[in-house]
């Protein structure tokens, strides 16, 4: 079903931007496993809104309300239920959505999938904002990976056309981006990054990105060959963040500009181990890890509700109107997708390494 993903740990995501609550149920955990909420709690504070003028000024608690599965913070064996109430609701401002959708958001297809029944509000089942179950589920996985010497990180790899620094995929190092507002290697071209966030602001505009993640420690071996390989999991699960339009690994597209001599990854033995000499696979041959680093990189499209005035239509009249969103939106998704990238990698790895 649509909103459940997952072999060995299952997770249903459940709720609309709007509804009561919003929450997840991760079923298959390990048992016996303690839970740090206070790092759950910092993981999830890297998605929410408000904390500057980059991300809408929506007030969201994300405080997530535990309703089962845990004892004393450790795992039961029970499924794991995690809710989080909604609090800071202005519906009024989606009323015009409801007859005039959004250009490139799910307002129109949603209506015809859903005969009109589908819930606008905020976005609904479609918002953003059911990404904050994704951080909870990712953060309790993310720990259980971590206690396996299995690490995630990333950074924005480019705002529009400014980069960040290159990464190197066989050494990747420690990045320390989960500590920053703003997450990239370098401070200086985040700094060009946050101008071009804010030109497109002023503007009533929006722009997009590039989320460059990477994970060390992760051992030869895992993943199913042909439709079931790590790149297909990860490429199911990274798709079901909103906004996401494109994922590449290792070298990715890149690739097709070099000689099979300048992209194949050689092999090599480094204090006793095989590894390769470099790692333009991204660490994956055939589907399964081949030891070194998962390298890659996903493409965030522009935030489609902006507040200059765009062509849309009435459905119910079957004129074309001008359409004003109202409303509080980010100019610019990115910097609040880079904890949600790691969080959906830590539960699809946590899933096929069990
Ligand atoms: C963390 C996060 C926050 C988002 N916030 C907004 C927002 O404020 N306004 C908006 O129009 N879209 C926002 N989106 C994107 C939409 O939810 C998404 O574009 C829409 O559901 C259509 O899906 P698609 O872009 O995958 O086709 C957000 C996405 C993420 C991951």
């Amino acid at each position: 079903m649509s909103s459940m993903t997952g072999n060995k740990i299952k997770i249903s995501v459940f709720g609309q931007s709007h509804s009561k609550a919003i929450g997840v149920v991760i079923d298959g955990l390990p048992v016996g496993k303690k839970i740090d909420m206070e790092k759950v709690n910092s993981f999830m504070a890297r998605r929410a809104p408000g904390k500057n003028s980059l991300s809408t000024q929506r007030k969201e608690s994300d405080t997530p309300e535990i309703l089962s599965g845990l004892v004393n913070n450790v795992t039961c064996g029970a499924p794991l239920c995690m809710v989080i109430y909604n609090e800071n609701q202005h519906s009024a401002d989606y009323n015009n959505i409801i007859d005039t959708p959004r250009p490139s958001h799910a307002d129109y297809s949603a209506y015809i999938k859903h005969n009109g029944f589908n819930d606008v509000s905020g976005g609904g089942h479609f918002s953003g904002r059911l990404t904050a179950p994704l951080c909870f589920a990712g953060a309790v996985c993310m720990q259980i990976l971590s206690e396996m010497g299995i690490e995630i990180q990333s950074h924005i790899q480019k705002i529009k056309n400014v980069y960040d620094d290159k990464i190197d995929y066989v050494d990747i190092g420690k990045w320390n981006t989960a500590e920053k507002d703003f997450p990239v290697i370098n401070d200086e071209k985040g700094k060009l990054m946050i101008a071009e966030i804010e030109k497109a602001r002023k503007n009533g505009d929006s722009v997009g990105g590039v989320i460059e993640c990477a994970v060390t420690g992760i051992k030869a071996g895992f993943g199913e060959p042909m439709f079931d390989g790590i790149e297909n999991q990860l490429a199911k699960n990274i798709f079901g963040i909103p906004a996401v339009k494109g994922i590449e690994f290792g070298n990715g597209f890149s690739a097709t500009d070099l000689y099979g001599s300048e992209n194949n990854d050689e092999f090599c033995i480094v204090d006793g181990e095989i590894r390769t000499r470099t790692n333009n696979s991204g660490g994956i041959n055939g589907g399964i890890t081949n030891g070194m680093p998962i390298v890659f990189r996903t493409a965030i499209k522009p935030t489609p509700s902006i507040f200059k005035e765009q062509n849309s239509i009435s459905l119910k009249n079957m004129t074309e109107e001008k359409l004003q969103i109202k409303g509080r939106h980010d100019p610019c998704i990115v910097q609040r997708a880079v904890s949600v990238v790691e969080a959906v990698t830590a539960i699809t790895l946590l899933d096929a390494i069990l």
